[in-house]
């Protein structure tokens, strides 16, 4: 005889819910910087790269140096696009909690499509202010 457990059925399992980011909505009110787009160094075939901030750390992410982090409870989003008139294609998101920074990547509207990739950290790791590269010199 077949032990019981073979005999029950397997529920289903539900197809998971996609998730919106926490701050899509607040994002189209965020300060671009800079106001355009610039070819992304760091995202090989990403395009075009655009950081969005909350306006409280706009100025903080202009001037970011090593003495001068963001603070924990700082967001930095960046978009990417093909052409510079375009919509985003994807975005990029990094939150700064009490422990370090957390990595998302969002589809065009909004919903995670990953988490905490260890690619992001370990080339962030090498960025020069505490995981940030930070705007492009002119
Ligand atoms: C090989 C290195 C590399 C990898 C991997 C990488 N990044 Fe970046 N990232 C950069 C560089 C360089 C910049 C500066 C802007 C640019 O070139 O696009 C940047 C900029 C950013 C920014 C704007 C904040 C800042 O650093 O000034 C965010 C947000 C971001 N990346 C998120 C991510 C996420 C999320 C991942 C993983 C899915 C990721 N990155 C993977 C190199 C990398």
């Amino acid at each position: 005889m077949a032990p019981a457990s073979s005999q029950r059925a397997t529920p289903a399992q539900p197809a998971p819910q996609p998730v919106r980011w926490a701050h899509w909505a607040q994002l189209s009110h965020w300060q671009r910087l800079p106001a355009e787009p610039f070819p992304s160094a760091g995202h090989p075939g990403a395009g075009l790269a655009q950081a969005h901030l909350p306006p409280e750390w706009a100025q903080a992410y202009r001037q970011l140096s090593v003495g001068r982090p963001l603070p924990p409870g700082a967001l930095v989003a960046l978009s990417l696009r093909a052409t510079a008139d375009g919509p985003p294609e994807r975005w990029l998101a990094m939150e700064r909690g009490g422990a370090g920074w957390r990595y998302l990547q969002l589809d065009r509207e909004g919903f995670i499509t990953s988490r905490d990739d260890e690619r992001c950290r370990r080339c962030h790791a090498e960025a020069p202010t505490d995981g940030l590269f930070g705007l492009p010199t002119p």
